[in-house]
């Protein structure tokens, strides 16, 4: 039997066992997926002795994506540039692999949903500065997108992740995320406004273009109230949830063997298990 997990700390929120769990079972797959909660300090003993704890790989989340990486012994690209890892698995030589699979499950999901954004080819906006800003930055700049504005309440970060991804970000002032959007093609959220139990988005969508897009990294609730916002004014809104089923696709393929469908049904399984924590 094929074992994988996802490993956190705490663990008990992640719905990635809900998705692997649905494919495992749509598929017919003898495998399993598992929750391991680690602390930090176990990490690296951990991952050091994924084999013999029987598996062939994992998912990985806070705290521990930037911990991920630093102890797998060979890294892609995107992994890399983002500096941290979501996906791990083992090659045939025994030795840990790391990915990061956040840019590619937004921009798959992007492309899916609102392929229009790359029409035009305007400015993107994206709001914030932490790890999902850095996965989407890199998603982005290697889909094509030639400028890039980059707003944050706390400057600096925005600033220090300008200078990382070079002359195609720009950094706009967290007060000026409004007016700025007359130039831009598609806004992204990649802060936690809006998440259940945080203070929704403020911001003011009337001076972006009618085919604007307009996406969230949020999924819970799925319908942010930016979303909301965006499709009151007839923009195409493409939400957070499309990102953590696609990102999940790559290493369900490469641990069990399988390449996995992003359906309506399994969206529709797993917006059943949202509210319920
Ligand atoms: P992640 O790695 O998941 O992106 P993070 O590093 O904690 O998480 O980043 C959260 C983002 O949400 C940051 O851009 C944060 O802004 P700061 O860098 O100024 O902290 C943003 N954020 C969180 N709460 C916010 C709020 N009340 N107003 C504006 N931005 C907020």
């Amino acid at each position: 039997m094929l074992r994988a997990c996802v490993i956190g700390w705490p663990v008990e929120h992640s719905r990635s066992p809900i998705i692997h769990g649905y494919w495992l079972a749509r598929y017919g797959i003898d495998g399993a997926y598992e929750k391991e909660a680690v602390a930090p300090e176990a990490l690296a003993e951990f991952l050091a002795t994924l084999w013999r704890r029987g598996y062939v790989g994992a998912n990985v989340t806070l705290p521990h994506k930037e911990a991920a990486l630093r102890a797998a012994r060979s890294a892609d690209e995107a992994a890399m540039t983002i500096g941290a890892a979501n996906t791990l698995w083992l090659d045939p030589d025994g030795a840990l692999h790391a990915s990061n699979t956040d840019a590619y499950g937004f921009m798959t999901n992007l492309n899916a949903e609102a392929p229009q954004w790359k029409e035009g080819l305007g400015a993107v906006m994206v709001l914030g500065a932490g790890g999902a800003a850095r996965a989407i930055l890199f998603g982005l700049i290697e889909a094509g997108a030639t400028k890039v504005l980059l707003a944050n309440r706390t400057r600096s970060r925005a600033e220090t992740l300008a200078a990382e991804f070079g002359p195609r970000v720009e950094v706009v002032d967290w007060e000026k995320r409004s007016e700025a959007l007359s130039a831009c093609g598609l806004l992204v959220n990649t802060t936690s406004l809006g998440m259940t139990g945080q203070a929704p988005l403020t911001i003011d969508l009337s001076a972006l273009p009618a085919n604007a897009v307009v996406a969230d990294i949020v999924y819970n609730p799925l319908e942010t109230p930016l979303l909301a916002a965006a499709r009151a004014r007839g923009l195409a809104a493409v939400d957070g949830l499309g990102m953590l089923l696609h990102q999940a696709v790559p290493g369900f393929e490469r641990w069990f063997g399988v390449r996995p469908e992003v359906t309506p049904e399994l969206k529709a399984h797993v917006v059943a298990t949202l509210g319920a924590q």
